[in-house]
Parts: C-alpha cells; structure tokens; sequence
C-alpha cells in the first residue's frame, strides 16, 4: 500500500492496521458482522450498496440484520453510485456503505476528489466505508485512486474505512485465497478478533506465497497488458455495437443487449458462451433496475479463446 499509493512512512502499520485473510470475500461478509449494531439512531440500520454490485454485499447486509439501500449505479450516474445525494434520513441510518472501484462489473473508476467525499461522508455520519480495491491494479489509463490515498490527503487516518484487496485479480491467482484488510488498529483489532473465532487464519505456505506475489509487480504490468491486448480485440470485433466502451478498469465487459437473460441463453445455446445476464448482478429499486439489459462478460481466458468467442457473440447477437 506504501509504495503503490506513495503513503508517508507509517501511516499503515502492518502489525495493528492490516489483516491477512483467505480472499476478500469472506472478509466483505465478515465485516459486516463487525459493523452492523442492532440498531442506529434508534432505528434499523442500513447498509448502502451499489446497483449492480458483487453479490456478498447483499448476503452479508441480510444476514448481519441491516436494510440493504441499492444506490444506482446506471450509464446515468457514470456507473458509480452517488452516496452523497441520498437523503439525510437514509444517511442517518447508515452503519456500513460498501463501494468498489474500479467497479465490478462495469469498470467505473472513482476520482480522488469522489474518494474524498466519500470518506468525508462517512466520517459526517459515522458509518463504515468499505472499499473494496480488489480490481486496483487492472487499469488501462491512469492507476485508480485507493481510499488509502485520500485519507493520506485528509490528513492520514484510516478512521471509519476498511480497504479490501486481493491477489485474486492482480496476479489472477484466486485459488490461492489471499487478500487483506486494512483500517484503524481499533477496526483491525476487532475484526481480527471475529476472524480468531469464525474463521481461520491463512496457512503460512500460502502467506509466504502472496508475500512474494504481493512484492513483484512484474507479473501485475504483465496481467495487465494482456488484458489491454484483449479489450483491443473487443473494440475491433464489437465495433461499437451493444454500447461497447472500453471499461477504465477491471477485466469485464458490460455489454446493453436490450434483454440480458435472453442474450445469455442464446449465447449458451447456439456460441457455447458463458456470460452473466446483468438482471441478476442488479436489483430493481424504485422502479428502475440498472442492469437488466445488460450482459456481463470476463475477459478471463486468453488472447485467442477471447477472440474466438467475441467472435462468435458478434454473430449470435
Ligand atoms: C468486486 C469483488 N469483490 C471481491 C471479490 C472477492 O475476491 P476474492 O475473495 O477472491 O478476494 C470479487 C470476486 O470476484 C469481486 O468481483
């Protein structure tokens, strides 16, 4: 984190301010678990989510007892969600917001000033900002801002945020189950505590793997320039169609296809391509759901595979 985001020596202390985990998905749950009281305000609690999002935001908002908010994150809103434009009430609720950048699955990218404001919001309303970083390193034109970044701008506390990565993306090794948590030593404190009674910690072999994955950044410059070759080829066979724009970040394409689900089963059916229907990454809130016209797509085989079935979906669709 110091060297990816210029921090001033000291202001991550890896001894009280970080936490191995097995991959960030059970972190994301985890926290929640750590960060939603029974009640705020004297009322229900609320966890803001972004609308599409990764799936675990919503189980883990449910299963912690809190009212899910889905904040749109449509072609409108630049596909991020605006937290700052949700009335006071709702803010007043809020115990955990949960925002990634760059965005799954539309690739979106939140500038300094958009972390700043977040972090300022959070802090306004004392709820936790849970950022979740793990497409960071997968960028096509300047390198993301992390939340750590703006807290060193704010003056370098990691008060009321918690910074998720993962080697997962960076070094596509998800099997390896590795990510961290960083935030303040009072955050880390009882998260780990948590993580000492529900979950395990990461065996040293491994810990001694992603030590070395996460000081190398030659496999990462690597990575991502085989995923830059591969939104080229999508550009050129897409051609503009089914609103085709070459995401800021991460490795998806999120393709308007009119009717997702149908896409997807055409595509399955008569191209043998596996693609996500944007319906079910999305919820429907206030009569508008942002990703039912949508499909999602990973770019996650290589170079020649990905041709042949951005190929195929050309023909199919
Ligand atoms: C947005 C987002 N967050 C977190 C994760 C979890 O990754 P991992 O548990 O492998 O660190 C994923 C995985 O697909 C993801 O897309």
């Amino acid at each position: 984190m110091t060297r990816r985001y210029s921090l001033p020596d000291g202001m991550v202390d890896g001894e009280t301010m970080v936490v191995p985990v097995s991959g960030t998905r059970e972190a994301l749950f985890m926290i929640a678990l750590t960060a939603v009281p029974a009640t705020k305000n004297g009322e229900k609690p609320v966890v803001l989510i972004p609308n599409p999002f990764y799936q675990v935001y919503l189980g883990a908002a449910v299963m912690a007892g809190a009212e899910p908010v889905f904040v749109p994150a449509g072609k409108d809103n630049g596909f991020l969600p605006d937290f700052s434009a949700l009335p006071e009430e709702t803010l007043n609720r809020t115990v955990l917001a949960y925002y990634c950048s760059p965005a799954n699955p539309q690739g979106a990218i939140a500038s300094m000033g958009t972390m700043k404001t977040l972090i300022g919001l959070a802090r306004e309303h004392d709820f936790l900002l849970v950022s979740d970083e793990c497409y960071s390193e997968l960028y096509y034109g300047n390198p993301p801002t992390g939340a750590a970044e703006a807290c060193a701008a704010l003056g370098g506390s990691l008060q009321n945020v918690a910074i998720m990565n993962s080697l997962s993306k960076r070094s596509s090794a998800p099997g390896l189950r590795s990510g961290f948590v960083a935030g303040d030593p009072d955050l880390i404190r009882r998260f780990a505590r948590l993580r000492d009674y529900g979950g395990a910690p990461p065996p040293l072999p491994l810990l001694a793997a992603a030590a070395a994955l996460w000081s190398d950044e030659e496999h990462v410059i690597a990575n991502r320039a085989t995923y830059a070759e591969k939104y080229k080829v999508a550009a050129d066979v897409l051609d503009g169609n089914f609103g085709y724009y070459s995401p800021a970040g991460g490795f998806y394409l999120w393709l308007d296809v009119g009717d997702g689900e149908d896409a997807a089963l055409r595509l399955w059916r008569d191209a043998g391509v596996r693609v996500i229907p944007g319906e079910y990454l999305a919820r429907e809130a206030d009569g508008y759901h942002p990703g039912a016209g949508y499909i999602r797509l990973a770019l996650v085989h290589d170079k020649d595979t990905t041709a042949e079935a951005l190929t195929r979906l050309a023909d199919v669709l």
